[in-house]
């Protein structure tokens, strides 16, 4: 007969008493590997790595999922941060603009038949987000700012639009008084692209602050950067809400996740578009070093064209507020293309950082001519959308020639890159760069 065993239930002794302790899955090994890609030089590397071996019983390891982390989270203290140094009510973290635009699309309920205007010229991520929520984009032109034209995006307004994606392009402000005023009179949203622009001004105010929502990158090539990631700014709590379930499919982000809605249109089905610790640590540091990294560009921007001759017909890009310009780059826009494509080649000669910003021969994701994705109308799926969500008759006449002010000036545009660290010595070589080939043309 078997011999009877109380249950731990009724009093007995249980049968796991405890379990480990256990190391953290992530320890010593995954530090070794962020210590690599920082690259010290070897004998450093070693040094540290020695260091970390000896004490690794002392390691914990880290959290890295920002939601129920016993520490402080480094995303919620970047989302503090970013929002104070923008000015908003709140930040929003996800891993990259992309994702923050669709967000931000979602959170003002755009969908299906509805119209979202994107300039001309953006990376294309600006237009296919609109896209992917499955509404129309409706390219309008840009002006000799290079960012959006009011005059032309009051004239692509049907009554389909339901918001405009200005796009801050190339660290430089758009004219967000015309356009505040034009989404004003037609009941649009704004949604400020702020991904090339991260630190820049309109008359005082930081972009990104100005527009019903704002959406910035972290991605390796802008401002601030953490690999991947971005950010979505409000002062709208609402939306800043809806934001975070579509950032969230999981639906972390409420206090009692498994509560219902507490007011309805705060639950639905959304995406995952979550910002690891490991990019939260490292945007929180970038957000911190921003006042910094913006006063370096603004500076080099600054002494590069105090040296500038610029001879007749050449100019300068117009920029709508020059002191909120991030001084990312310079833009000259040159008398025709012809001399535009001769200059370029003397000016990369010369040791200066340019390049030709349109050539309709060249692929660039840039300049909605490349865009075949939504000028033959392409679709992931068998519904056709999103150009099955309104009557054919009601799409927009897409066309490579249907924004032709905006082709007219990028192909004859020439883009100076500039970095937060040139030296005097750099600018003043670069403006003699500039200056001898201009003076040779
Ligand atoms: C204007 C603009 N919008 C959106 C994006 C997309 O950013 P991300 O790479 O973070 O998705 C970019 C990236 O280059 C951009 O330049």
């Amino acid at each position: 007969m078997r011999k009877k065993t109380t249950l731990a239930m009724d009093g007995g002794t249980k049968a796991v008493a405890a379990l480990g302790p256990y190391t953290s899955k992530i320890h010593k090994e995954e530090l070794e590997e962020l210590l690599d890609l920082w690259e010290y030089a070897p004998g450093i590397k070693d040094k540290l790595t020695a260091l970390i071996e000896k004490h690794a019983a002392q390691l914990k390891g880290p959290h890295l999922f920002r939601y129920y982390n016993p520490r402080p989270s480094k995303v919620e203290q970047a989302e503090q941060a970013f929002a104070k140094y923008i000015g908003v009510k709140h930040a929003l973290a996800v891993n990259s603009c992309t994702s923050a635009l669709i967000a931000a699309l979602r959170a003002l309920g755009i969908g299906m038949g509805d119209e979202v205007i994107v300039p001309a010229y953006t990376f294309f991520a600006s237009a296919a987000v609109i896209g992917a929520c499955n509404a129309i984009p409706v390219i309008a032109d840009v002006d000799d700012t290079l960012t959006l034209d009011p005059r032309d995006v009051e004239r692509r307004i049907t009554p389909r639009t339901r918001a405009i994606i200005v796009v801050h392009m190339r660290g430089m402000p758009a004219q967000m008084d015309k356009l505040m005023a034009i989404a004003r009179k037609h009941k649009l949203h704004v949604v400020e692209d702020v991904a090339q622009a991260a630190g820049g001004t309109y008359k005082g105010r930081m972009l990104g602050s100005i527009g019903t929502m704002g959406c910035f990158s972290f991605d390796y090539y802008k401002i601030l950067n953490s690999g991947e990631g971005g950010f979505v700014t409000t002062n709208d709590s609402w939306l800043h809400t809806r934001a975070q379930p579509w950032h969230d499919c999981a639906a972390c982000w409420r206090p009692n996740r498994f509560a219902s809605e507490r007011r309805e249109g705060e639950l639905f089905c959304g995406e995952n578009y979550r910002m690891s610790e490991l990019q939260g640590a490292v945007a929180l540091a970038q957000i911190r070093k921003a006042p910094a990294l913006l006063k370096g560009y603004r500076a080099a921007k600054r002494r590069i064209v105090s040296k500038l001759k610029l001879p007749e017909g050449v100019t300068l890009q117009r920029v709508a507020d020059p002191a909120g310009d991030t001084g990312i780059c310079l833009i000259l826009f040159m008398p025709d293309v012809t001399r535009a494509k001769w200059a370029l080649p003397a000016l990369q000669a010369e040791g200066v950082p340019a390049g030709g910003i349109y050539d309709h021969k060249v692929k660039d994701w840039h300049i909605y001519v490349h865009w075949e994705h939504i000028l033959e109308h392409k679709s992931v799926a068998r519904d056709g959308l999103p150009w099955s969500g309104v009557p054919a008759a009601e799409l927009p006449n897409y066309s490579k020639t249907m924004c032709p002010q905006s082709t007219e000036l990028l192909s004859r545009a020439i883009m100076i890159d500039i970095h937060c660290e040139h030296s005097a010595a750099d600018c003043g070589a670069i403006a003699t760069g500039i200056n001898k080939v201009l003076a040779a043309m």
